[in-house]
């Protein structure tokens, strides 16, 4: 039973039976992904296993400890299989208005793992600890406080009744964002269209009791670069926070769908709230240009993340890569005015600190406000006055 019930709403266009039917298979695909999680990872493991029996023994009796760290990895597998399981347990049920017709007791696979998918649902462990544990503290610290303390400024609860404010965060992943949004008492609806990460964020978000009941072990999959074998089998705890501890009154939601396709409605939104997410779109610009139309003139726009254009490497996608330059004047170019900006700023995305490989993005983070006629004209009086030059508004 959902003990506190955040609302989660299936926004995914289900007209006809057509539809209702892929929307069937997709939902049946994805848990196929999670439980093909173990004998997919198992698999990897007896491969390395395997070619290790093969070797001199003089070799094998050096690598001692090495052996006894595979059969450390077999448990963490096991351990993030037994956590997989609580997340696809009842997914059928997740969604207040419909849900994909799934089970999980359907004990059938579908014929071959996605190598894709794969990669997903261990994507989607290591996003618990990116959202939720002590370890993502530091990345939630540069990727969302800032749009937080925007939020704060930009809505005082002394100006305003927070709960009138509405506040969208489209590509919500696990939904720490808008989560921590609503527990400051703000409207907030996050947005996901991933299966892989809804499944999971409603583990968390309605599951999920008490502070770091749950572990897994988001690195076990990563064979190098490891420092001390300890750091490829490390425990990671979660939820850092008691998810149920949102106040009674709080206004916090999910819809599942595709941003562009559920959000269609101008002049709804006081905030969009968007981190590293724009750059998951196959035309950008069309991401924009909805952040622009369903904002209320006057409304905010607030950004961060870096432009790693999802669908850049891949052969059977579309895909437009418009550099930071272009995508400031796309922005302008709708009526945004841009009111803060800063680049080069430093994050990370579910980074395993200790690894010898380390990834950092100098993302970008701006903050911008839909124009009303009003402000449009002061706007262009304003750049007409300074000496005719288009206004960079950088500030
Ligand atoms: C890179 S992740 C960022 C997640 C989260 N905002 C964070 O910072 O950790 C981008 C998320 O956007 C979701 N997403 C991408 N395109 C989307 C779309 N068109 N509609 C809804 N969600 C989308 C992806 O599934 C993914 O979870």
């Amino acid at each position: 039973m959902d003990y506190m019930g955040h609302v989660y709403q299936n926004k995914n266009k289900m007209a006809d039976t057509y539809e209702d039917e892929e929307e069937r298979k997709h939902s049946q695909r994805i848990v196929s992904a999670f439980k093909y999680y173990k004998p997919h990872s198992l698999q990897r493991l007896k491969k390395t296993e395997s070619y290790l029996l093969t070797l001199p023994s003089h070799h094998l009796k050096l690598l001692k400890k090495y052996r006894q760290h595979l059969q450390n990895i077999r448990l963490c597998i096991e351990n993030n299989d037994a956590i997989i399981k609580l997340i696809i347990k009842d997914v059928s049920h997740i969604f207040e208005n419909v849900n994909p017709a799934c089970s999980n007791n359907d004990s059938t696979l579908s014929p071959r793992p996605v190598l894709a998918d794969q990669e997903k649902v261990q994507a989607t462990i290591k996003q618990l600890v990116r959202d939720w544990s002590i370890e993502g503290a530091a990345e939630r610290q540069t990727c969302y406080q800032p749009i937080i303390d925007e939020i704060i400024e930009q809505f005082s609860p002394d100006s305003c009744d927070s709960s009138d404010v509405q506040i969208l965060v489209p590509g919500a992943g696990l939904g720490r964002l808008a989560y921590e949004i609503a527990k400051r008492g703000y409207t907030c609806q996050g947005n996901e269209f991933s299966l892989f990460m809804l499944f999971a964020s409603h583990f968390v978000l309605n599951k999920c009791r008490g502070i770091n009941t749950y572990q897994v072990h988001p690195w076990v999959h990563q064979y190098m670069n490891n420092l001390l074998a300890v750091h490829q089998t490390q425990a990671v705890y979660f939820p850092d926070v008691n998810p149920s501890d949102l106040p009674e009154d709080a206004q916090f939601s999910m819809t599942a769908g595709d941003f562009l396709e559920v959000y269609t409605s101008n002049n709804c939104w006081d905030c969009v709230a968007t981190c590293f997410f724009i750059d998951c779109a196959n035309n950008v610009v069309q991401f924009i240009e909805t952040i622009y139309n369903i904002l209320k003139p006057g409304g905010i726009w607030i950004n961060l993340g870096p432009l790693l254009y999802h669908f850049s490497d891949m052969p059977t996608e579309d895909s437009i890569e418009p550099s930071y330059e272009v995508i400031r004047e796309v922005i302008q170019g709708f009526g945004f005015k841009i009111e803060k900006e800063e680049t080069r700023v430093q994050t990370r995305y579910a980074q395993n600190v200790n690894s010898m490989l380390q990834c950092e993005y100098n993302s970008v983070y701006f903050v911008c406000r839909k124009l009303n006629q009003e402000l449009i004209n002061e706007h262009r009086h304003g750049n007409e006055n300074n000496n005719g030059t288009k206004e960079r508004d950088n500030n």
